[in-house]
């Protein structure tokens, strides 16, 4: 299945060049969200389902994980995924600045060792590449049950001048919105007692 559906689904590659997000779905859409490390693509493929009028494109490099999503895919029917089943990196490289409407990045590698934190994709390298593409207003969500993690994101992400940490109450980064479906990761956190924090945040404008 992933030597003739991947190749159907994918976008084209972007390290041969910048992309054009009109010309990856069939019909026009209203507006362009990305999930990077979609896992089985659970959350991704929901969102496909509850949004017809937005393109999505997933990005996840795990073999299991594409297969898993490919079938949710044709199962459910949707037509307005597309995936990138590489690193996430290049593809964020490719897209226009300011064309990405919502990011999810749910769950990521958490990175145990001190020695492996700058891999972190909730980082300062990651930021910048997420920042470029998210729109002015744009949202990024991101979420995890790794302690560490959590204390690391919200340091960077609220050091950084480009988001904009739209929790007005513990309850915003505790209880999981209705438009916010849990993953594989979240569920098995949930069993596990590990609190999970779920973070949204808004892309600042960019200066005129
Ligand atoms: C801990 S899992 C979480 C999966 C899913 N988001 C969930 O919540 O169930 C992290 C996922 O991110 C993917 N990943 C790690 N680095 C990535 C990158 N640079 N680009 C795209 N996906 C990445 C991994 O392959 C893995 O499937």
């Amino acid at each position: 299945m992933l030597d003739t559906r991947l190749p159907e689904l994918s976008v084209p590659d972007p390290t041969s060049g910048p992309l054009d997000p009109a010309s990856l779905f069939d019909l026009p859409k209203q507006a362009l969200w990305l999930e990077i490390g979609f896992g089985a693509g659970e959350h991704l493929v929901w969102q496909a389902k509850q949004n017809p009028d937005i393109g999505l494109i997933g990005a996840e490099p795990f073999l299991n994980g594409l297969t898993s999503c490919i079938s949710a895919i044709d199962e459910s029917g949707v037509q307005n995924v597309r995936l990138h089943g590489e690193d996430a990196r290049p593809l964020l490289e490719a897209l226009p600045e300011a064309s990405v409407q919502k990011l999810f990045v749910l769950h990521p590698d958490p990175w145990r060792k001190r020695r492996h934190w700058e891999r972190r994709i909730i980082g300062p390298q990651g930021l910048d590449l997420m920042a470029r593409v998210l729109a002015d207003g744009g949202e990024l969500r991101t979420a995890t049950d790794h302690a560490g993690y959590q204390i690391w994101m919200l340091r960077h992400l609220r050091a950084d001048p480009r988001f904009e940490w739209l929790a007005k109450t513990a309850d915003d980064w505790r209880v999981r919105p209705d438009d916010w479906p849990e993953t594989r990761y979240a569920a098995k956190a949930v069993r596990e007692g590990c609190p999970i924090m779920l973070l949204r945040l808004r892309r600042r404008p960019r200066a005129a």
